[in-house]
């Protein structure tokens, strides 16, 4: 049988740090009504015809049951002055909410206040890759705003040219 060469993990992350992203924080509601939400990265477009999202969540999550039950969830594309909320939604505070403005999306889903883009789905489907849940997202609403987007890369926060928003 063949070996899979190891990968140094230092390096891969080096290296997937060399790719720039938006940032994004990807919300539900639990089976309570509660609100949940985290900052996530891994956010991407899959498909324009049926539109398709995709994105993938830590199986160790604390919000995995909610997004494993809750069948809908909201991409709340940050803007450049954001940088706060992805690291409060990528903290472990107790209630990532609170402080912060938002309003309801489609069944509830709460929208924080002042994003570049929002970007409401169903579930369409959820696998384990890994250590990651890829989930699948079917868009039923977006909105964008004429605000330039919040981005990621090296481990840092930053913000595209004037010509970009
Ligand atoms: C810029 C950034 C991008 C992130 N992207 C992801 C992601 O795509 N998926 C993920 O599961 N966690 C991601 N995280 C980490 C989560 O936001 C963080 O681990 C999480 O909120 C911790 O609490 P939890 O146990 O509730 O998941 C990211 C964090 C940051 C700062």
């Amino acid at each position: 049988m063949r070996t899979l060469p190891t990968i140094d993990h230092a390096e891969l992350r080096r290296a997937l740090g060399r790719f720039p992203t938006g940032v994004t924080v990807i919300t539900t509601l639990d089976a309570d009504g509660v609100f949940v939400g985290l900052t996530v990265n891994s956010f991407n477009s899959l498909s324009l015809d049926p539109p398709l999202v995709l994105w993938s969540l830590g199986t160790r999550s604390s919000t995995r049951r909610a997004f494993e039950d809750a069948g809908r969830f909201a991409v709340n594309i940050l803007a450049e002055d954001q940088a706060a909320i992805s690291q409060r939604f990528a903290s472990s505070a107790r209630n990532r909410f609170h402080g912060v403005d938002t309003h309801a999306g489609l069944g509830g889903t709460p929208l924080i206040d002042g994003c570049a883009a929002y970007i409401e789905c169903r579930a369409q489907s959820m696998q384990v890759a890994g250590d990651h849940l890829l989930f699948i997202g079917r868009v039923e609403r977006v909105r964008t705003a004429h605000r330039r987007p919040l981005v990621y890369v090296g481990g840092r926060y930053c913000s595209v040219g004037a010509d970009a928003g």
